[in-house]
C-alpha cells in the first residue's frame, strides 16, 4: 500500500518529507518522489527505488521549500517507473494519492480528447488534470468539484503555486492524518510517520476535505460544511518505533510478545470478570448471537481460523471463518442475530473493512479486533478491541497474531459468561489460563538459540510442509505462511490426518516436515503421521510438549516447549515458527523487514 506524506510551516519541508517518507517505507514501496512550493514555483524530484535513491538525488540536486508533498508508491496500476511515481503534476497542480480511482479510464478518454497530455498510465495523474482544469485560483474549490466527477477510494493531497499557502487533502476509504503543531503541520497516511513531530492528531474521515494553512486547519464535508473534528493525543512513543538494540524489527517484535500479550489482557481480565471498554455489545445483544463469522486477511485470517476453536469450545456459539476477499462477495447468511468479529492489524485492509461493512448491512453485530486506534475497521464496527500491541512495523505479522488470538481468548470467555454457558469458576480458570501462559511464553524464546542451528540445515530446502491437528491447523498454516513470506521458499500448512489423501507424494529425503505434536487430545494421531512421514524418509521435525519423552524415540529433531491449555497452545507455538522462518531467511540473505512484493497493509483491492 502506498504512502503519503506532507508539510506546511516555518521549516525547510525536504528533510521532513524524506524523514517521514521513510518511516512509511514499510507499507511497501517501488518509487518514491515530493513536490515542493518555493517562491509560487513548484519543485518536483521522482525516483524509482527506495527513500535512500531519492535521498541522494536530492543531496545531489537540492530542493527546498516549506510546503511540500512526498509519496511512496506501491504500484496498483502502472508498472514502477518515474513517470508512474508520484507526485503527479499537471499544470498549475501537483498531487499525491493513494488508493483506486474507479472511472478514471473514462475520464482519461475525455481529457485526452480536450487535448489534455498523459505522462504516465496511472489513475492519480487523471485526478490532476481534473483538478488543473477546476481550477480558478482556489485550490480547495478545484478539489470539491474534482471529487464530485471521481468515484472510488482515495486519500488525495494536493498542492499549487498558484494558492502556495495551503496544501488541500480529500479522503474517501484511505487513511490519511494531520498532525498539528506550532505552526506547522504535518500529513501522513498514518500517525505512526510523524509521531516524532507532534502527538496532537486529526483523523479525517470518509467524504471529508481539510485545508491546512500556517494559521490553521479546517474541514468540511462533502457539502462543503465546516466540520469541527475532535483533536486526539497519541500516546505511540517514537522510541518505540526503533529498533530497540534489535537487527531487526521483526526480531524486536517477536522478542515484544510478552509484553504484547500481556497489553492486550491486562486492563480487561479481573477478579474473575472479562471488561472490555468502549464495547456497544449489550447483554442482550450477546444473549441473543446464534452465529459467528470472523473474517480477515492473511494471519489475521489464520487467527480467525484458531479463534473458531476457541469461540465454539467455550462458548458453544456456531462459529463460521471466511477470508474476507471471499465473505464480502458471496451471499452468506447474516441478520440481527450473527456476530462478525473482523480482525485486522491494520484496521485498514480494503476486503476487511467490506466484509464487515456487508453483514453490518444486513443487521450484524460487528466487533473489530484491530492494532490500530481509530482505524477505518475500528472506527467503523459496532465495537473494537484494540489489541495493544504497540506498532508492527515489520510486514510479516508476528506480536500482532498472538495479541489477536489473546483477544481471542478473552472474547470468547466473555460471551461464554454473559451467554450462561461457564460459571464464575470456569471463567476465573480459563482467565488464569491466559495469565500463566504469559509467565511460559518468555520460556518459549529459549527456543530461539537453537532454532537458529537448525536454520542452518534447512535454509537451502526447496519447500516445507508443517502439519497441525485441530487448533493447530491453523498454526501449521501461519508457519508456513512466515516461512513463505521471509524467505520465499515454498511452504504449505496441511491438516495431519490429511497427508494421506495427496501431500504425501511430496515426501521424499529433501523435505522437512514440521509436525506440530502437543501432548493434547489428538496427541497420539500426531504421532501417527510421524510415523508416516519417516516412513517416506521425510526429514521430520517435531514440536513437543517438555517432558514428551516418546516423541524423542521417533524423531530425530525435537524441540520443546512449555505445556498450555490446548486454546492457547497456538500462541506458545507459534513463536518457534516465527524464529525458523525468520533464520531461514536471514541465512539466505533477505530482507525479513520488508520482504519483496509484500506491503504491511493491503488498502487496495
Ligand atoms: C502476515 O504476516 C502479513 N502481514 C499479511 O498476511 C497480513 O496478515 C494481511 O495482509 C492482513 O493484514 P491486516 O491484519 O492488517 O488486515
Amino acid at each position: 500500500m502506498s504512502g503519503i506524506v506532507g508539510y506546511i510551516g516555518w521549516q525547510n519541508a525536504i528533510p521532513i518529507l524524506i524523514d517521514t517518507l521513510k518511516r512509511l517505507e514499510y507499507r511497501g514501496y517501488d518509487s518514491t518522489g515530493i513536490a515542493v512550493i518555493k517562491d509560487s514555483s513548484l519543485g518536483i524530484r521522482k525516483r524509482v527505488g527506495n527513500i535512500d535513491v531519492l535521498k541522494e538525488s536530492l543531496y545531489n540536486e537540492p530542493l527546498n521549500g516549506m510546503n511540500g508533498i512526498g509519496h511512496t508508491r506501491w504500484a496498483t496500476h502502472g508498472k514502477p517507473t518515474e513517470e508512474n511515481a508520484h507526485p503527479h503534476i499537471a499544470g498549475k497542480i501537483a498531487i499525491v494519492h493513494n488508493g483506486i480511482i474507479e472511472n478514471y479510464l473514462s475520464l482519461k478518454e475525455s481529457l485526452l480528447k480536450e487535448g489534455r497530455k498523459f505522462l504516465s498510465d496511472t489513475d492519480t495523474e487523471v485526478i490532476a488534470h481534473l483538478i488543473d482544469k477546476n481550477f480558478t485560483g482556489n485550490l480547495e474549490n478545484a478539489v470539491q468539484k474534482t471529487l464530485k466527477e471521481i468515484s472510488g477510494t482515495y486519500a488525495i493531497v494536493a498542492i499549487s503555486p498558484a494558492d502556495p499557502e495551503k496544501i488541500v487533502i480529500a479522503r474517501n476509504e484511505n487513511p490519511i492524518v494531520i498532525g498539528l503543531g506550532r505552526g506547522e503541520f504535518f500529513i501522513a497516511s498514518d500517525a505512526s510517520a510523524i509521531l516524532s513531530y507532534v502527538k496532537d492528531i486529526i483523523f479525517l474521515d470518509d467524504g471529508e476535505i481539510a485545508v491546512i494553512k500556517k494559521e490553521g486547519v479546517q474541514v468540511y464535508d462533502k457539502n462543503n460544511r465546516q466540520v469541527e473534528k475532535n483533536i486526539r493525543r497519541l500516546g505511540l512513543n517514537p522510541i518505540l518505533m526503533e529498533k530497540g538494540g534489535y537487527k531487526h524489527f521483526i526480531l524486536k517484535e517477536i522478542f515484544e510478545q510478552p509484553r504484547a500479550i500481556w497489553d492486550t489482557v491486562r486492563g480487561r481480565v479481573s477478579g474473575g470478570d472479562i471488561i472490555f471498554e468502549d464495547f456497544k455489545l449489550t447483554d442482550l445483544d450477546i444473549k441473543n448471537i446464534k452465529k459467528v463469522f470472523i473474517t480477515g486477511c492473511g494471519t489475521s485470517w489464520h487467527a480467525g481460523l484458531i479463534g473458531k476453536f476457541m469461540i465454539e469450545g467455550i462458548s458453544r456459539i456456531p462459529v463460521e471463518v471466511d477470508i474476507s476477499s471471499e465473505l464480502r462477495y458471496r451471499n452468506p447468511i447474516i441478520n440481527s442475530d450473527t456476530l462478525i468479529i473482523a480482525i485486522s492489524e491494520s484496521g485498514e485492509t480494503v476486503d476487511t473493512i467490506a466484509a464487515m461493512r456487508n453483514g453490518k448491512k444486513n443487521g450484524a453485530k460487528t466487533v473489530s479486533i484491530c492494532n490500530t486506534i481509530e482505524s477505518s475497521l475500528s472506527r467503523e464496527s459496532g465495537s473494537t478491541i484494540n489489541i495493544h500491541a504497540g506498532p508492527e512495523i515489520s510486514v510479516a505479522s508476528t506480536k500482532t497474531f498472538t495479541s489477536s488470538l489473546s483477544a481471542l481468548y478473552i472474547l470468547s470467555v466473555y460471551l461464554a459468561k454473559l451467554k450462561g454457558v461457564i460459571n464464575d469458576n470456569e471463567t476465573a480458570g480459563l482467565i488464569n489460563d491466559i495469565v500463566a501462559v504469559m509467565g511460559k511464553i518468555e520460556d518459549v524464546m529459549g527456543l530461539e538459540e537453537e532454532i537458529e542451528g537448525l536454520s542452518k540445515m534447512f535454509y537451502e530446502k526447496k519447500g516445507f510442509l508443517y502439519l497441525g491437528r485441530g487448533i493447530n491447523y491453523p498454526v501449521a498454516l501461519e508457519g508456513a505462511m512466515k516461512m513463505k513470506e521471509l524467505s520465499y521458499i515454498y511452504a504449505e500448512g496441511y491438516p495431519g490426518g490429511e497427508m494421506k489423501h495427496g501431500p504425501i507424494a511430496l515426501i521424499d529425503e529433501h523435505t522437512p516436515v514440521i509436525i506440530l505434536a502437543p501432548k493434547n487430545s489428538l496427541y497420539e494421531k500426531s504421532l501417527i503421521d510421524i510415523e508416516e512421514v519417516k516412513a517416506r524418509n521425510g526429514v521430520v521435525i517435531v514440536f513437543a510438549t517438555e517432558g514428551d519423552t516418546e516423541v524423542m524415540k521417533r524423531a530425530r529433531h525435537v524441540l520443546y516447549v512449555p505445556h498450555a491449555s490446548e486454546y492457547l497452545f497456538p500462541i506458545i507455538m507459534s513463536i518457534p515458527l516465527q524464529f525458523l522462518a525468520y533464520y531461514v531467511a536471514l541465512r539466505r540473505g533477505l530482507n525479513v523487514d520488508r520482504p519483496r512484493n509484500l506491503a504491511k497493509s493491503v488498502t487496495v483491492e
